[in-house]
């Protein structure tokens, strides 16, 4: 933030409308950037104070101009910051918790209550895997998904319906010729156990921090400002009650809870994998115990069982306490931990260079598998959880997949354990290692270093990159061992020759190689971005790229500025692509890559260059929300028409292709006068021109 930030205000001119319009949608824009960097990265660029300033500014603005107020300004969020991005929504009935029980004990005395409470009626119940993932409340009208939101403080929570709607497993519509009027149906959205594996390491090799467990994961992903981030973390979820239901005309309530469940999968809404049923207190036991036994195989994390009775008519009667209904009860499973001894710390160097320590573990069985190793993330946290080499240690698995050291039995200590130290110099390459300010990550500062090589290698190669086949780490590693790779795009030059000797390299397998490394020099545009390891750039920022410039060389020659003008592209992250395409050895790199004969962009979607000429000259589109085909297809159809394609809605668009859950682009187009387009007048549109 600079000084002019702070200060420009008093001068300006309130009058004039189009000076004021433009420090508006920049305070605005700065707001939204800095509230990403906040929210979504945990990585704020400046202080409370100086955000508070910018927002100060545009509120006082927007007071003494009040006309120009649009209504995604952040000055129009209730709660503003820090609170909460998002708006409060009041539920229909507040959202309870659940009492917990841990032992047989309390089971009895739940089902004894129940009985005591309807004394001489059966109370028939229900038992299902307790999903450990974020509470929330989808409201459907007439069959439609209108509002999605979290438990909040169990009377108003956050309203993330956008984010929500990225979810696929969540029909925007429901499914079936009989839906209620009203419906609030309430589950729990969670990231699945395998995806969290998945961006823990992503985050571990980029040397952000990691999530504690896939519920944390979850719930961070459900604040995200920006949808497209939501829809590329691949939440999932699971709906087992209502808070509100007005059945369809001529329709009755479900009797019971088991009832219920059927009539959420007739809906297209996704429930518990597998619930049981019991009579009494010990067939509620054996349920608990059989789904202890199995729990571990669902794509969510379980803690618990929870025991409803089955009859919702019982519900009523049996009533609530101020926090949680009468009628059901939580059981928790002990979290399985065990003991072990921290081996040594041996550190491991990433495709970016990063340094990240790692537990080498006396091997242990915990949580169904064997644990010989954990990451440990970075010095801080081995500093903050005092581990030293030789102590004792106890080991946990997160989100019941990674394995994690969760604490240290100091009093076991004898007094020959070692601090660990992170090393001044790469343990691969022992070039100096350096820390980037305020960043926790240590990196190598050798490009070459072989480790960075190998680990780019094999991204590059990997199934969201370039997507090579026949070329893992294994292969990477003779490779990279026989010299015959120094970068990615030596790839490109190896011949039969060079593969046929190495060891276990069949003429077969050189032929099937080369073909695969062939074939990938006609992957689209994204890929080849997502692979290269510009920092920042994930598979989402690679797509926007692609999109909204087209080929390599419009996006090397972009300034930060037009970089920035890109919607989901921030100011660190477009500084950062163009200080990398300046960089000498990128370079060297992208000519190798284009001598090679890899297609930077003109040969996108069946080799078509972009057009010159054609029916969409001189016009500028946005895309925006789900279309029926990927965007960047129709990104391409627009372009093989010689239409250009931005990233973000300005007064210079003049199409916006909208598709279903379009955002606050469409708030903007309108504003501005842009004309929307949904697909299908998209494809009229086409069809006539051509
Ligand atoms: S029934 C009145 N069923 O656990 C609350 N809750 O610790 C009735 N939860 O707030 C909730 N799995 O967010 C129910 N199968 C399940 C659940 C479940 C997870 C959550 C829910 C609740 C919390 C209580």
């Amino acid at each position: 933030m600079t000084s002019d930030d702070l200060f420009s205000m008093q001068p300006l001119p309130v009058s004039e409308d189009s000076i004021v319009d433009s420090r508006l949608e920049e305070l605005r824009r700065k707001i939204a950037h800095h509230d990403r960097l906040y929210y979504d990265q945990a990585k704020p660029e400046i202080t409370d104070r100086e955000y508070d300033a910018l927002y100060r500014e545009l509120v006082d603005l927007e007071r003494a101009n009040p006309g120009l107020i649009t209504p995604e300004s952040p000055s129009q969020r209730v709660g503003g910051r820090p609170q909460g991005a998002f708006a409060q929504v009041q539920h229909l009935v507040p959202m309870q918790s659940l009492d917990n029980t841990y032992s047989a004990e309390e089971i009895a005395d739940f089902v004894e209550r129940l009985q005591r409470l309807l004394p001489g009626e059966e109370i028939p119940m229900t038992i299902e895997p307790k999903v450990d993932g974020v509470a929330i409340a989808l409201l459907y009208e007439n069959g439609l998904l209108v509002r999605a939101a979290t438990r909040g403080d169990g009377t108003s929570g956050d309203e993330v319906t956008r984010n929500i709607r990225t979810i696929e497993v969540i029909p925007a519509k429901l499914h079936g010729k009989i839906v209620p009027k009203v419906l609030e149906v309430r589950g729990e959205v969670y990231l699945p156990k395998e995806t969290f594996a998945r961006i823990n390491a992503e985050r571990d090799e980029l040397g952000l921090p990691t999530f504690a467990n896939p519920r944390n994961a979850a719930a961070g992903t459900l604040k995200q400002l920006d949808p497209n981030v939501v829809a590329e973390r691949k939440l999932s979820a699971v709906f087992y009650g209502f808070g509100a239901i007005e059945p369809a005309a001529g329709d009755a309530l479900p009797e019971s809870m088991e009832k219920f469940f059927g009539r959420l999968k007739g809906w297209g809404l996704p429930v518990n994998p597998r619930h049981w049923t019991a009579r009494d207190a010990g067939e509620v036991m054996d349920a608990i115990r059989e789904l202890g036994e199995t729990r571990r195989g669902f794509a969510f994390e379980t803690d618990g069982a929870v025991i409803k009775a089955d009859l919702i008519s019982q519900h009523a009667r049996l009533g609530s306490t101020s926090k949680a209904p009468r009628w059901a009860i939580a059981y928790k499973y002990e979290p399985e931990q065990a003991k072990t001894r921290l081996l040594n710390i041996t550190v491991q160097v990433g495709r970016s260079g990063v340094l990240t320590p790692v537990a080498e573990l006396e091997p242990v069985f915990v949580a169904g598998s064997t644990v010989a190793r954990a990451t440990l993330h970075n010095e801080e946290e081995i500093a903050r959880k005092d581990l030293r080499i030789g102590d004792r240690v106890m080991v946990e698995k997160a989100g019941d997949v990674i394995p994690a050291v969760v604490g240290v039995l100091t009093a076991e200590r004898d007094g020959s354990e070692r601090p660990f130290r992170m090393p001044t110099h790469c343990p691969v390459c022992a070039a100096p290692v350096s820390r980037t300010d305020g960043e926790v990550a240590v990196r190598c500062a050798n490009p070459s270093c072989s480790a960075q090589v190998r680990r780019r290698m094999e991204y590059f190669a990997s199934r969201s990159a370039m997507d090579i086949a026949g070329l893992g780490e294994a292969v990477v590693s003779q490779l990279v061992d026989a010299k015959l790779l120094h970068d990615v795009a030596d790839l490109y030059t190896l011949s039969a020759d060079q593969l046929l000797p190495i060891e276990r390299m069949g003429s077969k397998s050189v032929e099937n190689l080369l073909a695969a490394i062939a074939s990938s020099k006609e992957q689209p545009l994204w890929r080849l971005l997502a692979s290269l390891g510009i920092p920042h750039v994930g598979l989402t920022a690679a797509r926007t790229l692609a999109s909204s410039f087209g080929t390599v060389d419009r996006l090397a020659t972009a300034s930060v500025g037009e970089l920035c003008s890109v919607e989901e592209i921030g100011e660190i992250m477009a500084t950062a692509i163009h200080d990398w395409f300046r960089d000498p050895g990128v370079i060297t790199l992208l000519g190798k890559l284009r001598d090679a004969g890899v297609n930077f962009g003109e040969r996108d979607a069946k080799g078509s260059a972009p057009a010159a000429d054609g029916p969409l000259k001189g016009t500028t589109w946005v895309l925006t929300g789900t279309l029926s085909i990927p965007r960047e297809e129709a990104a391409e159809i627009i372009r093989s028409r010689a239409g250009k394609v931005s990233g973000s809605v300005s007064a210079k668009t003049t199409y916006l292709l909208a598709g279903e859950d379009a955002g606050s682009k469409i708030d903007k187009a309108q504003k501005l006068g842009v004309k929307i387009l949904n697909e299908e007048a998209f494809r009229n549109l086409i069809d006539r021109g051509e």
